[in-house]
């Protein structure tokens, strides 16, 4: 059909010895970056997303438009979907899975905590279930988060550090997925590396963050909404560009060793990684926000308001020493040039949202 030889296409390596990758969340901020990335070098890759309207569903589809002119093919579907996702292993001999689909958002999880069951937990199993079966059985390399820290006060985080903490139920779900991945590790012998992304923001990012909503007011003048910590404290982040985390994702995924087991049984031993992505350099929400003010020449109506129980942490702050040592990783953009370039793409494709209709 149609639809197969589409995704033939997309799966079809360029450069020798290339990998051929599944990205799921393909559609999303940082499957269309990593898919962008790996086509470009040559990998075969095949996306996946289920077009969830979380958030601009529109946005979605531009994503999807700019990968299809890359010659990277979203299928569209739910990692849920067994009978999909066994399909598209029998079509496509798979060395990579760069699994990125779920729900993420700290905030969002006390509206919507069935969503995080749905993606994180229930589709996080489907996926190494299906993973696990496949012959050959692919490297596994996912997206945990710098959540899992919780209400840790040791800075800055370490991957030893504890995680038993967690102060949403996103972070609960980002837990669970890591202890989860390390059974199938355990198991059925699959390699797997989790990847601890620390706030992530760029072009193309997601109108649920902070950095972009509020962008979006501060030019339409509307007020924006700043938590603060105890007594006026601030709340800051260890803010990551996403081209550094895009490399960290192709490292991990150039790094990791071939599964030991395959269809479903245990022939030796594969590795279990774990890797903070972070800048290394919290930044507070105040100097966020003043810096956009700067970008955009505009005055923003702020409004400071204590931090709210509803899931956010005070602070992040990444130890990198382990992934810059064995993946090589090393971020090279503070805030300021980051957000240059997130501005730049925002009142471009703000701008004429026609350039990207498909
Ligand atoms: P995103 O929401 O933009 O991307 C996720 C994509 O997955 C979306 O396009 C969505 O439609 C899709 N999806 C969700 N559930 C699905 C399902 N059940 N089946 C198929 N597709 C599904 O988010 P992002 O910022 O690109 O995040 C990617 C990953 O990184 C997520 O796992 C997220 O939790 C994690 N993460 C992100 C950040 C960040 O700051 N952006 C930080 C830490 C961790
Ligand atoms: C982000 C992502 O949304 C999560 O999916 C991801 O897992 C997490 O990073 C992570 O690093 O693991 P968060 O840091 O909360 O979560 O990102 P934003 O929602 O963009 O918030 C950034 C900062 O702005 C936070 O300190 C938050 O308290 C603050 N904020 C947010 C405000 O001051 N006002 C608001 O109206 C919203």
């Amino acid at each position: 059909s149609y639809w197969e030889r589409r995704v033939r296409s997309s799966a079809r390596a360029r450069a020798r010895a290339g990998h051929v990758v599944l990205v799921t969340g393909a559609s999303g901020f940082v499957g269309t970056h990593v898919s962008l990335h790996l086509k470009r070098r040559g990998d075969g890759v095949v996306g996946l997303d289920n077009f969830n309207d979380y958030y601009d569903v529109e946005l979605k589809r531009a994503r999807q438009t700019l990968l299809g002119r890359a010659g990277v093919f979203v299928v569209e579907g739910d990692i849920n979907d067994r009978e999909l996702m066994e399909k598209l292993f029998d079509m496509v001999a798979f060395t990579h899975v760069m699994h990125l689909a779920a729900q993420a958002g700290v905030r969002y999880a006390m509206k919507n905590p069935a969503s995080y069951v749905h993606s994180n937990i229930a589709g996080f199993v489907n996926l190494f279930e299906v993973c696990k079966s496949a012959n050959p059985q692919p490297a596994v390399v996912w997206a945990s988060s710098s959540s899992v820290y919780g209400l840790n006060s040791k800075v800055p985080f370490s991957e030893k550090d504890r995680t038993d903490q967690p102060a949403s139920l996103y972070a609960a779900t980002k837990k669970a997925g890591e202890e989860i991945a390390h059974t199938y590790n355990h198991i059925y012998g699959l390699s797997i590396t989790g990847l601890r992304f620390f706030t992530v923001y760029g072009p193309w990012g997601r109108p649920d963050m902070a950095y972009y909503f509020f962008t979006q007011h501060i030019l339409q003048r509307k007020q924006i909404e700043i938590f603060e910590g105890p007594q006026h404290s601030s709340v800051s982040r260890d803010f990551t560009y996403i081209d550094d985390v895009v490399e960290g994702c192709l490292a991990a995924l150039d790094t990791a060793k071939k599964s030991t087991g395959s269809g479903g049984t245990k022939k030796g031993s594969a590795q279990f990684r774990v890797y903070n992505l972070g800048n290394t350099s919290p930044v507070p929400v105040t100097k966020l926000v003043s810096i956009l003010e700067k970008l955009l020449k505009v005055k923003a109506k702020k409004k400071l308001l204590p931090m709210p129980r509803n899931g956010d942490v005070k602070f992040t702050h990444a130890n990198i020493s382990l992934a810059q040592r064995e993946l090589g990783y090393k971020p090279t953009t503070d805030l300021e040039t980051g957000l240059k370039k997130f501005v730049k793409w925002y009142l471009d494709y703000h701008s004429d949202l026609r350039k990207y209709s498909s």
